[in-house]
């Protein structure tokens, strides 16, 4: 249950769990979020056993209910599976085994991958006789095997029978799945968190592989079942660093942890002249020196990162910077070439879409660098390079603390390119790193301030609709900022580039529509501060209330706005590392206010791993 506890945030749709016992397998699957689960379980518990295997289910096939709840079981009551991903192929196979008689009481994919792998090992067994061998060379292994080269698509499958206690099988192709080592015990979790209560010794599985693990083997076979080797690690993180640590949610914590998360990233980073060393960026300088084209490619906040550090890595590196949301990427017919530089930003390293698109990126002979925050996760493997943030774990499914690692990551990479190609003095790149050293206590200022955002929060809770605007690096803040509305407390949100607004969304304005106005500094030469003044006032003209976030001193806003709330000063590329900061306090308040679970919003998940 704890490791279900931990592993919650990747879907709650369902949860349930089946362990094996000398009379079958005992099952209890309930619909909605875990807790429900734990209920049921204390009102009807299940028998003792060493053996089982646990899920918790973001619905793709079939409606959040009961039926549709992992684990299936089949083949009379002896086989239990659990399932990752999506089965491409399920409907031809599902067609086959109805013909062969078998009848499903779900509609799910996995039912179809469960009712498979029991007739397969149902004729193993006629052939083979009765089964009971351990490890490699066990029966449901070799069925195992045999079923992961029918099915299509993405899964982790988990299975564990009835006739073969004291093993769990499971199979894997483009969906996470790690070993945890234990003493005496070993598991198996869709990432380490699943597992870390009780070790922190991992290990990494490969594409296509089966695993087979009883309590003091681990055994790992391609599908064709010639041996394999996994890669151990140690986890760099304990129970403790995923635990709330006193806040009333993951995310609370998440925003507060966002000065550490910052500095961490920052860490051991450059020497004491300002020169970058980014030891784990194992690509050939002279590769990187003839780069004529960056992409970024991400989802969901990471994306916005990706759209802050555009303008930064432009700007220091004169090197065309696009950003991609990566499942348009991968299926538009992209012009890449081996002087395209591929960086994915990605909190968990598992999204499908964006690793999806970076294999692709690859086969197109690119050279590929993951901005990734999970050790060991699937796209940093798969990637030439990579940069980990180090955010620790993020836990609450809307992205925060992430977000700021994230725009710091790929800053570094920004500076390191130049240092490089010679795009900035050396003193330059001192001199922002200096600046980026002290944004992790403006963060912290920041915070301290945050009763002011939460009571105006709190105080909009009946709020339908809220527009949020930004221009430059401001601009994907504003739109992180209204994702984050969205996903927290389901307002309707959008954000605007600022100077776009008079060319339509205008119009959404009304008398007392609250407007969210992201004012860069009215410091320095190029400032756009004084067009977002002018932005601010056509709304206000139009009856918006607008609020404003706007650096330390600037007077200016005041009269334009409703509500201001001061950031302290910096330079305007690292401005977002501060003013996303209010805007999270805003809708993790707000959804508060409503009575919403922040760290599990409705239908989402943190790691989405289907395409
Ligand atoms: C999901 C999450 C978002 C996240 C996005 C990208 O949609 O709900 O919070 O931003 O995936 O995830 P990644 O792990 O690739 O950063």
């Amino acid at each position: 249950m704890e490791g279900l506890r931990r592993l919650e945030y990747r879907g709650y749709d369902s949860a349930g769990v089946a362990v094996v016992t000398a009379d079958g397998i005992s099952m209890a699957k309930k619909s909605g979020k875990l807790a429900n689960l734990i209920a049921e379980l204390a009102a009807n518990p299940l028998p003792a056993s060493m053996t089982g295997i646990g899920h918790t289910r973001w619905a793709t096939h079939g409606g959040p209910t009961d039926k549709n709840a992992h684990p299936h079981v089949v083949d009379d009551g002896k086989l239990a599976v659990i399932h990752n991903g999506i089965i491409e192929n399920y409907a031809p196979l599902k067609a086959d085994l109805l013909k062969q008689g078998y009848t499903f009481v779900s509609e799910t994919d996995t039912e179809v991958a469960a009712v498979l792998l029991g007739d397969i090992y149902r004729s193993l067994t006629e052939v083979e006789g009765a089964a009971g061998s351990e490890g490699t060379g066990a029966l449901l292994t070799e069925a195992m095997q045999l079923a992961a080269q029918r099915l299509e698509g993405a899964f982790t499958l988990l299975a564990t029978h009835a006739g073969q206690p004291g093993i769990v099988v499971a199979a894997r192709r483009n969906s996470p799945l790690v070993v945890g080592l234990g003493d005496g015990e070993n598991f198996l979790g869709s990432d380490v968190s699943g597992f870390i209560d009780y070790t922190r010794r991992a290990v990494e599985l490969g594409q296509d592989q089966v695993v087979t693990i009883s309590a003091n083997s681990v055994e790992i076979t391609d599908f064709y079942g010639a041996p394999a080797q996994g890669k151990e690690y140690l986890v760099d993180w304990d129970a403790a660093a995923a635990e709330k640590g006193g806040y009333p949610s993951f995310m609370e914590k998440e925003i507060n942890d966002q000065p550490e998360a910052v500095a961490q990233t920052l860490l051991g980073r450059s020497d004491i002249d300002g020169k970058l060393i980014l030891d784990e960026l194992r690509i050939d300088a002279e590769v990187l020196k003839t780069i004529n084209k960056i992409i970024v490619l991400a989802c969901g906040t990471s994306a916005y990162a990706g759209q802050v550090a555009k303008y930064a890595i432009e700007h220091w590196c004169r090197i065309p910077t696009e950003v991609e949301l990566s499942h348009e990427f991968r299926y538009r017919d992209p012009i890449v070439d081996e002087k395209t530089l591929i960086v994915s930003i990605s909190q968990s390293g598992e999204t499908m879409d964006t690793l999806m698109a970076v294999r692709y990126a690859k086969e197109q002979g690119a050279k590929t660098v993951s901005i990734c925050n999970t050790n060991g996760s699937t796209i940093p493997r798969e990637s030439d390079a990579v940069l980990y943030t180090h955010a620790g774990p993020e836990i609450a499914v809307a992205s925060t603390k992430a977000f700021l690692a994230q725009i710091t990551a790929a800053y570094l990479l920004g500076l390191y390119l130049a240092q490089l190609r010679g795009n900035l003095f050396q003193g330059q790149i001192k001199d922002i790193l200096a600046d980026l050293a002290k944004v992790p206590a403006k963060i912290a200022k920041v915070l301290d301030n945050a009763e002011q955002i939460k009571e105006l929060a709190t105080s909009m809770a009946d709020t339908r609709t809220v527009l949020f605007l930004g221009r430059h690096v401001g601009y994907p803040v504003a739109m992180e900022g209204a994702l984050k509305l969205k996903e927290l407390a389901y307002i309707h949100a959008e954000g605007f580039a600022a100077g776009e607004l008079k060319h339509g969304p205008i119009a959404l304005i009304e008398e007392g529509q609250p407007v969210i106005v992201v004012v860069p500094s009215p410091r320095g030469r190029d400032s756009l501060h004084s067009k977002v003044v002018s932005n601010i006032q056509e709304v206000r003209a139009r009856g918006a209330k607008t609020i404003v976030i706007a650096e330390e001193g600037d007077e200016s806003v005041r009269e334009h706005a409703e509500h201001v709330f001061y950031i302290p000063e910096t330079t305007p590329l690292l401005a977002p590392l501060l003013t996303t900061v209010p805007l999270q306090i805003f809708a993790l308040a707000l959804a508060t206010a409503k009575g919403y679970d922040v760290d599990q919003p409705r239908n989402l998940a943190k790691s989405v791993t289907v395409e």
